[in-house]
């Protein structure tokens, strides 16, 4: 029972193994480059058993004052139903200096969640396949230094909280990060990152839908893909759908204390479930 008795610690980048190791025994992927962002966006907790072995992880991501996303919620077979889950949660959200907290819950987590105050606020649909790549060229262009001012604003109005720390990461994480410019300055901002061995699409904010499709139809690679698509947004599944990807699994978002002053119509697709 010591892992019950184990303090919560702050991990840092050499527990990147452990967390791995941790993630494998729940058949979650190695994850390497979100695991790595995560640890450079976010605070990573984690409680040791009696081994030095992780029993358990949570991530919280503080975007300012606002929100912070809560992800990467893993207790190890071993260790289930104990109350670990409870606790690391409890941890995070009694550290978070944050008015609000956000995070998708799987089948596992979501009675946790809810048990804790967490309410739905909406389901998002995984889609994976294999993508034939751009279906079209020439709305968007590649995101230039220049552009990263206008792109921190439109996601922090659209998001409803600054998450600059992610935003300025993005051009590295990304394998693909293209913005659509008109009069106005820019409408919108599309990426695509690798996550072992598949491209997730995503994030997508933009003004307007007709926005949002130019961008994921100019990001998508070719190749093993996966997006994740907000219910709210049904012409994303129609775009899922006509390119032959699957429906793979659903989630729950899910949202603790203030209302976010968030703008789910212009946020078409988060960067990655774990950070919004
Ligand atoms: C979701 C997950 C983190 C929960 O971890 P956990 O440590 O088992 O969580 P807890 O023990 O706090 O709570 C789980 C259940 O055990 C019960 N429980 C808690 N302490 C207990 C105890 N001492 N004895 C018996 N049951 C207990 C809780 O009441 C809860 O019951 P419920 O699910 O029927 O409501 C874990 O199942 C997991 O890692 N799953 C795979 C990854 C995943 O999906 N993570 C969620 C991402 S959103």
């Amino acid at each position: 029972m010591g892992v019950v008795d184990g303090v919560v610690r702050l991990l840092g980048i050499d527990d990147l193994a452990a967390c791995q190791r941790l993630a494998g025994d729940r058949e979650w992927g190695r994850e390497d480059r979100k695991w790595r962002f995560l640890f450079s966006v976010g605070d990573v907790y984690g409680v040791d058993d009696e081994n030095g072995e992780l029993a358990g992880t949570v991530v919280s991501t503080p975007y300012g004052e606002d929100v912070a996303a809560i992800s990467m919620v893993l207790v190890a077979k071993r260790y289930e139903r104990r109350g670990l889950g409870g606790r690391l949660m409890r941890h995070v959200m009694e550290n978070a200096a944050t008015a609000s907290l956000c995070l998708t819950a799987t089948e596992y987590g979501r009675p946790l969640y809810e048990r804790l105050g967490f309410k739905a606020v909406g389901l998002c649909t995984t889609y994976k396949g294999v993508s034939d790549g751009p279906s079209r060229r020439g709305v968007s262009v590649p995101i230039e230094a220049v552009d990263m001012p206008a792109v921190h604003a439109l996601d922090t109005e659209v998001f409803g909280a600054d998450r600059s720390q992610v935003v300025e990461g993005l051009p590295f994480f990304c394998e693909t990060l293209r913005v659509v410019r008109d009069e106005r300055g820019v409408v919108g901002y599309g990426g695509a990152w690798r996550n072992d061995d598949r491209v997730i699409v995503g994030p997508v904010i933009a003004q307007d839908a007709e926005t949002a499709l130019a961008l994921v139809d100019e990001v998508v690679p070719e190749g093993p893909v996966r997006v994740d698509i907000d219910h709210r947004h049904p012409e994303l599944i129609a775009w899922a759908e006509e390119r032959g990807l699957r429906p793979a699994f659903t989630t729950t978002i899910m949202e603790y204390g203030a209302p976010i002053a968030n703008d789910p119509s212009r946020l078409y697709l988060p960067v990655a479930q774990a950070l919004g």
